[in-house]
């Protein structure tokens, strides 16, 4: 299976991630592609994208970031609005959010990263909130066991 995995990072905790998961996935034809903004500096007002992955032919799409201030990181809700129609592709969130709680910040922003990607006609199987202050060891094996589905 084709698996297209989509990330903006700014400290590399969401890319790393991602990568040992695509490591993970070795029977399939993983890519990673990174999301990127000329400014990228958290408080920046204005978002303009240098780069804009495709999101064309794969079989199952994955979209990576983090959490700000409670909030879906800036730059992948830019992301997400200006990309295609997604037609019913099948599609994988996952966050990255410091805090151990979801409710500190990554239930909101799962929320707004699910309604972003819904308003595009994806068709989400499954999403992920990783806490980087939560060590535990389950967690990160849901996620680098996960096999995603077309
Ligand atoms: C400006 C800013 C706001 C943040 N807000 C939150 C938050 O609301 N909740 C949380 O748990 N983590 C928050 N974080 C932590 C990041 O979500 C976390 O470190 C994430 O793993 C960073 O991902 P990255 O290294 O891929 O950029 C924030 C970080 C920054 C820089």
């Amino acid at each position: 299976m084709k698996i297209k995995m989509i990330v903006y990072s700014y400290t590399h905790n969401t890319l790393l991630l991602i990568q040992e998961w695509a490591k993970q996935l070795n029977q399939h034809d993983t890519e990673i592609a990174s999301i990127h903004a000329y400014d990228e500096y958290p408080n920046t007002k204005t978002i303009t994208l240098s780069e804009k992955p495709s999101i064309a032919s794969t079989d199952h799409l994955v979209f990576a970031t983090c959490v700000r201030g409670g909030t879906l990181a800036p730059i992948m809700a830019a992301y997400l609005k200006q990309m295609p129609d997604l037609r019913g592709q099948a599609c994988t969130l996952v966050l990255t959010q410091y805090f151990p709680f979801e409710a500190w910040g990554g239930r909101q922003a799962m929320k707004q990263f699910r309604a972003l990607v819904e308003a595009k006609s994806g068709r989400i199987k499954d999403t992920f909130i990783y806490s980087r202050m939560r060590k535990s060891a389950d967690q990160k094996a849901r996620i680098l066991n996960h096999v995603p589905q077309a």
